[in-house]
């Protein structure tokens, strides 16, 4: 088992590598990474109270990451929550949030530089996860697609939920309708981005983009994936 101290070591390194990562993206956006408060032990609370503080805590954090990148923008709004639970940006803004267990991190972009933004970011999931739902995040053909050999398949796995959550949460804002895995399908995949397109299928694909190219970080124990709209 590893220390304390080896663990805050390897994710200040994680953290180093995905700053770099993402001032290589040469994105519109702007964006903040940080590392997820640990959740502080409390005997006292029972497991749905810890679930319950654990979740205002991450929301408090990632609201904070992305009020502080709209100042720097101009812009000194609160980001509410729309009835969808989906963040309300401010008019002219778009925006998105994603926490994992180590990472809260938010991106936000003046639509006069990108329509929308998606970005994501997920712990590598165990195998028994992958195997349980291997086949409702992406179909036989998809993963034949996903082939890299550098990767373990728990990490192609991982890859694939966060690239398809990605494009989730920055299409959704155009079509304000959920869709579901099987409708934002693996087209090709690359060094550095994964191509997701949409399924014929997606119940408003007229207000879709044909596809969208989600560039990705995987690290020793996370993925990071990125996608926007260009302005038109
Ligand atoms: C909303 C959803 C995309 C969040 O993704 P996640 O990996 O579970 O969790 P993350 O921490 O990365 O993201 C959560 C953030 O997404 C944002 N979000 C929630 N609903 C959203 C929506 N409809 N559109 C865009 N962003 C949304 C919120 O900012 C939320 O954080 P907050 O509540 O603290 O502000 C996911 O839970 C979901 O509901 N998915 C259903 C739809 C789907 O997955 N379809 C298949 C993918 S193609």
């Amino acid at each position: 088992m590893r220390t304390f101290t080896e663990e805050t070591l390897q994710l200040d390194h994680e953290k180093a590598e995905a700053r770099r990562w993402i001032s290589s993206l040469d994105a519109p956006f702007l964006s903040r990474l940080v590392r997820s408060q640990p959740p502080v032990p409390d005997a006292r609370l029972t497991s749905s109270e810890t679930a319950r503080v654990k979740r205002q805590r991450e929301f408090a954090l990632g609201r904070r990451c992305a009020e502080s990148l709209l100042k720097k923008l101009g812009n000194a709004e609160q980001v509410w929550t729309n009835s969808d639970r989906s963040p309300a940006w401010p008019q002219g803004f778009a925006g998105s949030i994603s926490h994992s267990t180590n990472w809260t991190w938010a991106a936000v972009v003046e639509q006069s530089e990108a329509l929308s933004v998606g970005v994501d970011t997920e712990s590598i999931v165990t195998a028994e996860t992958r195997d349980r739902v291997l086949f409702e995040i992406a179909a036989d053909d998809e993963w034949k697609i996903c082939k890299r050999f550098d990767l373990s398949a728990e990490q192609m796995f991982t890859l694939v939920f966060s690239a398809k959550e990605a494009f989730f949460k920055c299409c959704y804002p155009q079509v304000k309708q959920f869709f579901g895995f099987e409708h934002a399908v693996v087209d090709a995949i690359g060094p550095n981005s994964i191509r997701i397109a949409t399924h014929p299928t997606h119940p408003r694909p007229d207000l879709m983009p044909n596809g969208l190219e989600v560039f990705y970080l995987v690290t020793q124990n996370d993925v990071l994936t990125a996608t926007w709209l260009e302005a038109v």
